[in-house]
């Protein structure tokens, strides 16, 4: 039985970690950590824990957590991560780190995240972790950057086109809504009932900090560089995340011949899943659940797809635990269905 520990357990990703692992067959939680007052049972702080897991929570002390995981999920702000990282694999544990330190070059981090990277020597070796795209990567991976939560329905709903050079490579535009809880259970005015309840808004408009990081995966793919527009959206709902993504056609294709385009590029990935001509996917089809649903409609010489997901589980947690399960050699659905 596989020991796994989360860092950042009492924030969201880190609680929704929790709740796929207490129902998962191959793995032992044996160390849960976060910044918290007082060090407690993660069942007193997460009542809904409460006869399912009663394991202490403690303050974080990666050299001591260490040497009772194998592996570790870092639920952790980025920024600290990469101060977290080198810890446990200097310990020779493997690392599922959910926070943005891993995902990028350092240069490019650096212009993004506005400080320099501390864990340089790293970066190198982090796969990222989007399995429908790195599978045979992460299974030989100790250091998975896993994907951010707009950038993963984004680059599904494109990645198809771009790798078969079906679109002009300079159209792309995401056009994403996402529940609130994409910006985390850190308290912030602009995050507040009243604030969000009833509204709809824009913001960082294609400077959004997930934009490179679509841009470096999706240039990956079509081999050539790739830069989008991309705008988020915040709407009134807790989970889930709809991108709208329009992207012009360079050869005449119809819907039905990109449907079978998208189902031949994701033949055999359990968690993708294909629409009908003339259905479309809503956010509660996948809500709770680990599935990126993707619509599709050829409208002239435009592509428009349309890509769901749960920015908690196939956007974080649900994706992490899918990493795992493919680095442990385990079903890649363990849990998550
Ligand atoms: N929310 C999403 O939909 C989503 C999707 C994809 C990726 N992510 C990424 O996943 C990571 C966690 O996100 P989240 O939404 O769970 O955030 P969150 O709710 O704010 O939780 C962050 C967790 O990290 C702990 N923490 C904060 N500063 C720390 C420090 N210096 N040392 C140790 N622990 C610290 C927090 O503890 P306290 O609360 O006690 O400070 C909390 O447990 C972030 O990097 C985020 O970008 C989130």
């Amino acid at each position: 039985m596989l020991k796994v520990g989360v860092v950042g357990a009492t924030g969201y990703a880190g609680e929704e970690v929790i709740k796929i692992l207490v129902r998962h067959k191959g793995v032992k939680i044996t160390e849960l950590s976060a910044v918290i007052d007082k060090e407690e049972p993660i069942s007193s702080i997460f009542p809904a824990f409460k006869g399912l897991l009663d394991l202490m929570c403690y303050k974080p002390d990666p050299e001591k957590m260490s040497g009772n995981v194998d592996i570790v999920f870092l639920a952790l702000p980025h920024k600290v991560s990469m101060n977290v990282a080198p810890v446990f694999l200097k310990a020779k544990k493997s690392v599922i780190d959910l926070s943005a330190d891993y995902r990028l070059d350092q240069d490019v981090y650096k212009i993004w995240y506005g400080i320099e990277h501390k864990d340089k020597g790293n970066i190198a070796s982090a796969v990222y972790g989007l399995p429908e795209l790195y599978h045979d990567r992460i299974k030989d991976a100790k250091l998975i950057a896993n994907p951010g939560c707009y950038p993963t329905g984004a680059i599904l709903g494109i990645a198809p086109m771009l790798s078969a050079k079906a679109i002009d490579k300079g159209s792309i535009i995401i056009d994403s809504k996402s529940g609130v809880t994409g910006a985390g259970r850190k308290p912030d005015l602009a995050l507040s009932f009243s604030e969000v309840n009833e509204n709809l808004k824009a913001y960082k408009v294609n400077e959004h900090q997930h934009k490179p990081e679509i841009n470096k995966i999706l240039s990956q793919v079509a081999g050539e560089n790739i830069d989008v527009i991309f705008t988020p959206h915040l709407i009134p709902m807790n989970r889930g995340i709809l991108s709208t993504i329009y992207m012009k056609l360079n050869k005449p294709l119809d819907t039905k011949g990109v449907i079978d385009m998208y189902r031949k590029f994701y033949s055999g990935r359990p968690f993708v899943r294909i629409y009908d001509e003339g259905k479309l996917p809503q956010i509660r089809d996948v809500v709770f659940s680990n599935y990126c649903d993707i619509g599709l409609k050829v409208t002239g010489n435009t592509l428009i797809a349309v890509a769901c997901i749960d920015n908690l589980k196939k956007g974080a947690a649900g994706q992490a635990v899918q990493n795992m399960n493919i680095m442990a050699g385990l079903d890649e659905t363990e849990g998550l269905i």
